[in-house]
C-alpha cells in the first residue's frame, strides 16, 4: 500500500503534484480536457488542507525550439483556472529565480503551475533522463511530493521518480482511483472478457500474452484484426497490416481457438475518407483494392451477444475509424452494449476513452483510465516506477 495524499498534514506546506496535464491541442485549443478534470480533486483538497500548491507536468515531447512553442503549458494553466474558479499562477520557467521567488510569494491556498517539464529535455534530456540534479532542485522547491499522474506512471523521470526520491511522497486521489479500478483486473470475475481494437498489433502484444489465460472471449476489431484475418488466410485487400505480427497473430489463433473472435463482416472501401462510398461484405469477400474501416452488423451483434455475458470487460483501441461517422458505428454500437450490461467495464485508456468521450458513453461505464502507455503497461503486469517511488504506508 502506497501512501496517499490523506496521510499528510498539508497546511502551511509546499505541496509539489506531479500532474498529467498531456492533452491534446488542436488549432491552439484543448480539444479534451479530461486528464485536467480529473485532477481537480487532488488539485482542490491540497488548497482545502492549506497548502502552497505547486503544479508539475509536461506536455507532448520536446526536442526542437518549435516544439517547446508548441507545447507551452500555460494553456492548461488557463484551462484550469477556469475549472477550479481560481486564479492559478503560471510560471514560464522550469527553474531559476522566477520561480523560486513565485514560491515564495505565494500565500498558502494559492496554486502556480510550472511550464512544461519536458522543456528541459531540450539540452541533454534532464527530464526524460531523471538527472539527479534535477530531481534534487525541483524537490527543494517544496515539502511533500504528491504523484498523481498515471499516465505518465510508466516513466522514470525527473519530475515523478526523481522528486520523489527526496521528498516523503505520496499518490494523489486520481492514482488511487485508477489503481482500484484496474485491480479489478489482477484477478477478475469470470466471463471476463477482453475487447481490442487500434491499429497495431504490435502495441497489443504483451496485453494479449498477459489476459489470454484469464479472459473468456478477446474480441478483436479494428485495425489489428485485419492482420488476424491475414493470418488465417483471409484477403484482406488494402486493409491496415502489421507484416511483422502476422505469426505473432497466427500463433495465438492456432493456440487459442475458441477464445479469439474475429470480425465475420465489415465495412469496406476503396479510399481513406469519410464520404467514400462503402459496402458491407462478409470478410472472404473483400475486394484487392477494397480496405475495412468498420465492423459490419453481423459482427456487432456477434461482440454485443458475447458482451451480455459478461461479469468484467476491459477494452483497449477503437473497433473501427471513430473519427471518420460514416465509421464509427462498430465503436459506438458496442460501446453502447458496454455502457447497458450490469458488468464492471473498463476503459483502457488512449484513443478508446477519447472515443468513447466524443460518442458520450465514458461516464456510463465502471472507469475510463487516462493512462495510455501506463494503463496497457499495468494491464502487462509490470510495475509503474512513478508509483513504485512513491513511500509505502508502514
Ligand atoms: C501519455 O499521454 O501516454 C502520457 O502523458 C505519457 O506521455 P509520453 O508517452 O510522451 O511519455
Amino acid at each position: 500500500m502506497k501512501k496517499t495524499i490523506r496521510d499528510f498534514d498539508l497546511k502551511n506546506k509546499k505541496v509539489l503534484i506531479r500532474c498529467d496535464f498531456n492533452v491534446p491541442i488542436k488549432d491552439g485549443k484543448i480539444i479534451d480536457d479530461n486528464r485536467i478534470v480529473t485532477s481537480i480533486p487532488t488539485i482542490k483538497h491540497a488548497i482545502d488542507g492549506g497548502s502552497k500548491v505547486i503544479l508539475f507536468s509536461h506536455l507532448g515531447r520536446v526536442k526542437t525550439e518549435e516544439d517547446k512553442n508548441k507545447n507551452d503549458l500555460s494553456i492548461v494553466a488557463k484551462r484550469l483556472g477556469e475549472l477550479l474558479n481560481k486564479e492559478v499562477l503560471f510560471v514560464p520557467e522550469t527553474r531559476g529565480e522566477l520561480l523560486e521567488t513565485t514560491i515564495d510569494n505565494m500565500s498558502y491556498g494559492d496554486v502556480v503551475l510550472i511550464q512544461n517539464t519536458r522543456y528541459e529535455d531540450l539540452e541533454g534530456k534532464k527530464e526524460s533522463g531523471n538527472d539527479e540534479e534535477l530531481g534534487k532542485y525541483w524537490a527543494s522547491l517544496g515539502d511533500i511530493f504528491i504523484n498523481d499522474a498515471f499516465g505518465t506512471a510508466h516513466r522514470a523521470h525527473a519530475s515523478n521518480v526523481g522528486i520523489a526520491t527526496y521528498l516523503p511522497s505520496g499518490i494523489g486521489f486520481l492514482i488511487e482511483k485508477e489503481l482500484k479500478e484496474l485491480s479489478l483486473l489482477d484477478n477478475p470475475e469470470n466471463p471476463f472478457i477482453v475487447v481490442l481494437g487500434g491499429s497495431k498489433v504490435k502495441d497489443k502484444i504483451n496485453v494479449i500474452k498477459n489476459l489470454v489465460n484469464k479472459a473468456d472471449k478477446i474480441l478483436i476489431g479494428g485495425g489489428m484484426s485485419y492482420t488476424f484475418l491475414k493470418a488465417k488466410g483471409v484477403n484482406i485487400g488494402t486493409s491496415i497490416l502489421d507484416e511483422e505480427n502476422i505469426d505473432f497473430a497466427k500463433s495465438i489463433i492456432e493456440d487459442y481457438p475458441d477464445k479469439i473472435v474475429l470480425p465475420i463482416d465489415v465495412k469496406v472501401t476503396k479510399e481513406f475518407l469519410n464520404e467514400a462510398p462503402y459496402r458491407v461484405v462478409n470478410v472472404t469477400n473483400i475486394l484487392d483494392d477494397e480496405m475495412g474501416l468498420d465492423l459490419g452488423d453481423e459482427t456487432i451483434k456477434c461482440f454485443n451477444s458475447i458482451l451480455e455475458t459478461a461479469k468484467v470487460v476491459f477494452w483497449n483501441g477503437p473497433l473501427g475509424v471513430y473519427e471518420f461517422s460514416n465509421f464509427a458505428e462498430g465503436t459506438k454500437k458496442v460501446l453502447e452494449k458496454a455502457s447497458v450490461i450490469p458488468a464492471k467495464v473498463i476503459l483502457g485508456g488512449g484513443d478508446i476513452v477519447a472515443a468513447s468521450t466524443e460518442l458520450g458513453y465514458k461516464d456510463k461505464v465502471t472507469h475510463a483510465s487516462t493512462g495510455g502507455g501506463a494503463t496497457l503497461e499495468y494491464i502487462e503486469g509490470k510495475q509503474l516506477p512513478g508509483i513504485v517511488a512513491i513511500d509505502d504506508l508502514v
